[in-house]
């Protein structure tokens, strides 16, 4: 499995109150989707996607439970363990009119893929959620890029009020999107892989599950019922192959017991 590289923190940057960008002093060559395994002494061990491929490894993480507590204590010259890239389901560059839809600290991974479409000159549509104004990320860097950016925000204070699931509903039933990348809270991107499935569109989904090894190994992080794992086979997979599956329905903790997601 390989122990991880110590690398120092060269700059931690405030996105919203409660998410931050850490750029670490390591080059890695990821892909879009793709992740690495962070780690810090006596916490553990948590899958961050690479919120940006240039240059140094960059990850920008929500604060949540007890690791990204302890990361969010960690400043410019601190030290943290990484193993990786990981993950060779990535996201593959398809389609002409493209959508990506993000919710919350979703917008992390799907940043890389974002500059790769626009390389290809498509006609992309990025939609943006987040619970309020001030937890949006990116929105001055994304309206700088050719593309049309949507919010929709829960409590209304930017763009149009509700759920990136309906702006997604009323845009599919305007135009002629011909291919979905996603990434949030599962119960947003399982309304939007049903949706797509409906409208047979291909839709790429990055999946979130509790790991161990990161890399295929421990199986902690397999998807029911076919035995795919998300560290290895993932993390991004399509509509079509989670249809039927325990995504959108449970997950499993870090015993492997069921839980809600
Ligand atoms: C491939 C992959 C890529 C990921 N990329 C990112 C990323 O770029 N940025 C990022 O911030 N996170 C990302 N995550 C999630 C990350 O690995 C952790 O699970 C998350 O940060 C919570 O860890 P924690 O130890 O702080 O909280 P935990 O102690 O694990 O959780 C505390 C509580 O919060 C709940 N919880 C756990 N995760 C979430 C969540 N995402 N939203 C709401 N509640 C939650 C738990 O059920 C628990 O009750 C990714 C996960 C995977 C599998
Ligand atoms: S976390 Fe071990 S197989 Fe995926």
């Amino acid at each position: 499995m390989g122990a991880p590289d110590i690398v120092r923190i060269l700059k931690v940057k405030d996105e919203t109150p409660t998410v931050k960008t850490f750029t670490l002093d390591k080059k890695m060559a990821a892909k879009p989707g793709q992740f690495a395994m962070l780690w810090i002494p006596g916490v553990g061990e948590k899958p961050f996607s690479f919120s940006s491929l240039k240059d140094k490894a960059e990850f920008t993480i929500r604060e949540v439970g007890a690791f990204t507590k302890k990361m969010f204590t960690l400043k410019k010259g601190d030290l943290i363990g990484i193993r990786g890239p990981f993950g060779d389901g990535c996201f593959r560059i398809e389609g002409k009119k493209v959508c990506v839809a993000a919710g919350g600290v979703g917008i992390a991974p799907l940043r890389p893929i974002i500059d790769e479409l626009l390389k290809g000159g498509r006609e992309l549509t990025v939609i943006q959620g987040a619970s309020t104004v001030d937890e949006l990320m990116w929105i001055d860097e994304l309206k700088k890029k050719k593309l049309d950016l949507l919010i929709a925000t829960d409590d209304g204070t930017c763009g149009s009020r509700g759920s990136v699931c309906d702006v997604l509903h009323n845009l599919l039933d305007k135009g002629e999107i011909d291919q979905i990348y996603t990434c949030g809270p599962e119960p947003m991107m399982k309304v939007i892989a049903d949706l797509s499935l409906e409208k047979k569109i291909p839709c790429q989904i990055s999946l979130d599950r509790y790991m161990k090894c990161g890399n295929g190994i421990c199986g902690q992080c397999c998807v029911d019922p076919s035995g795919k794992r998300v560290c290895k086979e993932g993390p991004v997979f399509t509509a079509e192959e989670l249809k039927d599956s325990e995504f959108g329905r449970y997950r499993r903790d870090a015993s492997g017991s069921r839980c809600d997601i």
